[in-house]
């Protein structure tokens, strides 16, 4: 039997930082659009330059290119137990594509996380984020510092801030979840696999919270 996570919340929440440790201990692959997006950007594929131009005004890429690009995703064999799904879906043509490839997959969305946060927090933790660019690893410049600064722990890579963490940016990806992401919420609620985390406390606290919701 597969089991498929859906981490929902706005941007900041902490899906990224959450998922990645929760597909740790249950042995589930990480599907991150955004970092599927931002590999093609670093690989100067079509597919990266498209997105680029939406993803640097804090806007959504395209339904019909990002339900391609997941369903590619999800039809690999690593998925074949499951995933968990970050970033993905974030409109309600996403998720009625999702129910669909699953359905085909005789599977099903198993649990969605969601994670909230309020808005100054998210804003300040967005603002402050650096990423490895090798690993991947996100650190907070106050709340989850490397031990040298701008230098990731794990492979000694020169840190670096994401392009839409800009505040105008920010600003905008948080009107743009208001207006398309969140009712998703309401999707998955009448679905009976939405359940609430309170993302405003420690990394460890709310992954706690998540593996015994999952467990
Ligand atoms: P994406 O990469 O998915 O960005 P996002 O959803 O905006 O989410 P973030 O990655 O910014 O935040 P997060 O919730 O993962 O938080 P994180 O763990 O990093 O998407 C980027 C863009 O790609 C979109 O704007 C869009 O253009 C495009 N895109 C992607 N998917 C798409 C889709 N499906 N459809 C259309 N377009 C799509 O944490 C943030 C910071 O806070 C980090 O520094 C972290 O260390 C810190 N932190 C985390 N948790 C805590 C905590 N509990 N306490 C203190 N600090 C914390």
């Amino acid at each position: 039997m597969s089991t498929f996570i859906v981490m929902l919340g706005p941007p900041g929440a902490g899906k990224g930082t959450q998922a990645k440790r929760i597909a740790r201990e249950l042995g589930l692959p990480h599907v991150s659009s955004g970092d599927i997006f931002r590999e093609n950007l670093k690989n100067k594929t079509e597919l990266g330059e498209l997105a680029e131009t939406y993803m640097n005004r804090g806007e959504l890429v395209p339904d019909g290119v990002t339900i391609a690009m997941i369903k590619d995703r999800l039809s690999r064999e690593d998925c074949g137990d499951g995933a968990i799904l970050d970033g993905f879906p974030r409109t309600p043509a996403q998720a009625k594509a999702l129910d669909q490839m699953l359905s085909e997959m005789d599977a099903q969305v198993d649990t969605v996380p969601y994670i909230n946060v309020p808005d100054q927090v998210l804003i300040k933790r967005l603002t402050g984020r650096w990423t490895c660019p090798e690993c991947g690893h996100m650190y907070h410049e106050e709340f989850n510092p490397p031990v040298e600064d701008l230098v990731c722990d794990n492979d000694g890579a020169e840190l670096y801030q994401r392009e839409d963490d800009k505040p105008e940016t920010v600003k905008n990806r948080i009107s743009v979840y208001r207006e398309q992401t969140q009712p998703l919420i309401d999707y998955y609620e009448k679905q009976g696999v939405l359940t609430e985390i309170d993302g405003d406390q420690e990394i460890s606290e709310v992954t706690d919270e998540l593996l015994s919701i999952l467990s």
